[in-house]
This record gives C-alpha cells, structure tokens and sequence, in this order.
C-alpha cells in the first residue's frame, strides 16, 4: 500500500474525554475537559494526565495533590465542551452540571458521569524549564461508577451502550461503537 509522510499528529488515533473535576479554594467545583491522558502499571493500575500550560484546574491539582476524571459519557457532551471551551481563570462552571463528592478523596465529580476516578498524584514530570508542559502520575483511589455498570446488569455490550463514552478525534467527537471484534487472543 503506496505510504504519505505527515506533520506530527494524533488525527487518526482515538482518545478518551475526560471532565477533570477541583475544588476551587472556595470549595465551589471546577471542571476542564482533557484528552491527553492514559494508564500505567506500577503495583496497580496508575492514570497519567499532561496538561499544557497554566490554568484553574492545573494550580488547584497542584495546591491539593487531588483530582477526579470523569468518562465524559454523550450526555455530558454539552456541558464538557462548555467547560473545555472556557477558562476557570475567567468563567465560573461551578452551576453546568450537578456534582457530588467523591467516597474516598475530597474531589467533585458530575452527577451524570458515569464512570469517574479519584485520582491523588504520586509522581509529577516536568517536561520543559519553564514548567509548562507537566505529566501527573497518579494513585487511583477509588472509581465511583453509576450502579448500572455493575456486572450484574447485563452484557458489556450493553453496558458499554449506557456508558457511551465519548471520544475525541481530529478537532471533532465522536461516538464508540458497540460492535464486538472479537476478545483479545482469538485471532491466532
Ligand atoms: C476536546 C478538548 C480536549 C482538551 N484536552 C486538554 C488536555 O489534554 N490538556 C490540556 O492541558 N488542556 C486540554 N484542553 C484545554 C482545557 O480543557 C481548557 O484549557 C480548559 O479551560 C481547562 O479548564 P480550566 O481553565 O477550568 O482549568 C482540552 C480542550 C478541549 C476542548
């Protein structure tokens, strides 16, 4: 298949959305939306954050050591680009969406999400001078999920389809597929 070089880019490389969720020092809840994130293993399952440059969420992470990351499922979609598209510096986004308080770590997360970690930071990576670009190592303390993902209540198809996680490509969303591949290690 005849091959292009392009520019550096992600266009075609699926990511996760997620509402990050602080306390404001007033204790009202503050949420930016993010995608660079992903996982790690080191004596368990570890989430890895990098955010780019100064921003509301980014001082109250590092003024508490404490997080949530919350699956932006499709009916969040609205308020989370709401939240991604505007910056706590200058808006207040404490009323887009109802929050509650994580079980294990003082974190808000929204009501309607249905999947969210509480996250504390165990190891930060500074990857310029300036202290800019910063990579989160972080514990995940607890994941607080909406009882309808329990085992329990249906096929992961099925559940999967209430979750509908949301995912970013290029500039635009996009929704996941239910539609079962296969399971890992049945194509030998
Ligand atoms: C789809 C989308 C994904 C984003 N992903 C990131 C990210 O991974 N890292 C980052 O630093 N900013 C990211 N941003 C920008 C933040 O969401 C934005 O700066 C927001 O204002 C942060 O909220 P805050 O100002 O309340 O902290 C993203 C924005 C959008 C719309």
């Amino acid at each position: 298949m005849p091959k292009i070089s392009m520019p550096a880019g992600n266009a075609f490389c699926p990511q996760c959305l997620y509402l990050y969720g602080t306390y404001k020092e007033n204790r009202e809840p503050n949420y930016g939306l993010f995608t660079w994130a992903t996982y790690c293993w080191d004596e368990g399952l570890r989430f890895i954050a990098c955010i780019g440059e100064d921003k509301l969420t980014r001082d109250r992470i590092r003024a508490t050591g404490v997080f949530s990351a919350s699956v932006v499922g499709e009916a969040l979609l609205p308020a989370a680009d709401f939240c991604g598209n505007r910056p706590g510096y200058t808006f207040d986004k404490s009323g887009r969406m109802e929050s509650v308080c994580g079980s294990v770590l003082e974190v808000p997360v929204p009501a309607e999400s249905p999947y969210s970690f509480e996250l504390s930071v165990d190891k930060i990576l500074s990857l310029d001078d300036r202290k800019e670009s910063e990579i989160y190592v972080c514990k995940i303390c607890n994941v607080l999920a909406d009882e309808r993902l329990g085992e329990e209540n249906g096929s992961f198809e099925e559940r999967l389809r209430f979750a509908s996680p949301v995912v970013s490509l290029s500039h635009q969303y996009f929704s996941v597929s239910d539609k079962p591949l296969g399971h890992w290690g049945e194509w030998k």
